[in-house]
């Protein structure tokens, strides 16, 4: 069997995660990493045996063996080095949250067309087991009409850097765009889209907020500038609301959990579970999904391996054995309705998605080490 070939740029914190992923893909050779950091590139290098080794993003671009580059990189970097390796050939896998900006992650979504190259963004959520049941009650239509979604995250003091876990440059814009928004809502909004068939964003208010005091050390070293608290409204196309709260930070003891409701039925999804009226009676249904990830590891291994993780799925697609979610344009209409919510916060008004479109500018860093 030949091995797919990847390149991976960025082996800090979540590099490393993707790292461990391909490390139990037996279709998949890790051959080349690029790290501005050189003790951490060795280290990892070293611990995952990568052959070869890249402080330059432009040298590291250069190879002509790699099928496709894995950008781990933060924010404001996705969309520079991610169109980069498009122009140069190569199909593009990126971190989430698409790009710093609705801008950014238009540009990379327009280069992916532009230069015929895959592009792919990660989503962890899409692959959860509790998101593919879902999928399989909306899909056989079970919900009826679906009219609204809920769109949840919450941490009750878990602001990267400043609460403890992750990097500063998390909690600093000019690095990241963005706080909770940027960080934690990706994953509940795309996961939400994703089983509502990406509808398009037409509409959209909030508001975000940093109220919660921290430890003014760390404050000071991170430049800390970004919300710890965001909620928002979004109108799409064809009718259907989704509202968000989304938090770093807050003196709560939880949110509840995203959902989406139907004419006929509504599912939550953290913890999964099903509710009806069945012959005028309220039904609630629990799933065993212990006994189904079982079946799926045994009975469908081989299907189930192309949606076991975001890793997996893009060596999958890579390979042409499963076709590409189309996690790019999900993550474009993501980063709409963030950036539909900040500008909204900011005019204090509901805002058209033509406006977010045409007001959203670029943050994209110049890439330092390209040449
Ligand atoms: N940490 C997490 O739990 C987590 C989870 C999901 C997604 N992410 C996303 O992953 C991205 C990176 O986050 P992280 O936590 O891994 O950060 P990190 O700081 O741990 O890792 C970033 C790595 O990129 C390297 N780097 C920086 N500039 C570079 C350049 N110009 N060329 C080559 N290497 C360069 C750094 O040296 C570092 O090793 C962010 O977009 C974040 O949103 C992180």
């Amino acid at each position: 069997m030949k091995k797919t070939r990847i390149g991976i740029i960025g082996v800090g914190i979540i590099g490393e995660q993707h790292l461990i992923n391909y490390a139990t893909d037996d279709r998949v050779e890790v051959a080349a990493a690029c790290d501005i950091n050189p003790a951490r590139l060795t280290e990892m290098c070293d611990k995952y045996g990568i052959p070869n080794r890249y402080e330059n993003i432009g040298r590291f671009l250069d190879r002509d063996d790699l099928d496709t580059v894995d950008v781990c990189l933060h924010n404001h970097l996705h969309a520079p080095v991610s169109i980069e390796v498009m122009r140069r050939g190569r199909h593009a896998y990126c971190e989430k949250p698409m790009a710093g900006t609705f801008a950014d992650a238009r540009d990379m979504h327009d280069a992916s067309r532009k230069y015929g190259r895959m592009l792919h963004i990660q989503l962890a959520y899409l692959y959860q087991l509790e998101t593919q049941v879902a999928k399989r009650f909306i899909d056989s239509g079970d919900l009826g009409r679906i009219y609204h979604a809920r769109s949840t995250g919450f941490r009750r003091r878990g602001r990267p850097f400043v609460d403890g876990y992750a990097t500063k440059e998390f909690v600093n814009s000019d690095w990241s765009g963005g706080g909770a928004l940027f960080d934690m809502a990706v994953y509940h909004i795309s996961q939400l889209l994703y089983l509502l068939g990406n509808p398009e964003p037409e509409r959209i208010t909030g508001k975000v907020y940093q109220e919660i005091g921290m430890d003014p050390v760390r404050r000071e070293i991170s430049g800390y500038n970004v919300e710890e608290f965001g909620c928002g409204f979004a109108r799409f196309k064809d009718g259907l609301t989704m509202d968000i709260v989304e938090s770093w930070a807050a003196h709560l003891d939880g949110f509840g959990g995203s959902a989406i409701m139907g004419s006929e039925a509504g599912i939550r999804l953290e913890p999964l579970s099903f509710h009806t009226t069945r012959h005028d009676v309220q039904s609630d249904t629990t799933f065993d999904l212990d006994a189904m990830k079982y079946r799926e590891g045994t009975v469908f291994a081989e299907r189930s391996r192309h949606y076991a993780s975001s890793q997996k799925h893009w060596v999958s697609a890579l390979r042409g054995e499963a076709e590409l979610l189309d996690t790019a344009g999900i993550a474009l209409h993501t980063s709409l309705i963030q950036a539909g919510i900040f500008l909204s916060g900011t005019l204090g008004r509901e805002v058209t998605a033509e406006e977010v479109k045409a007001l959203s500018k670029s943050a994209a860093r110049v890439i330092p080490n390209l040449t």
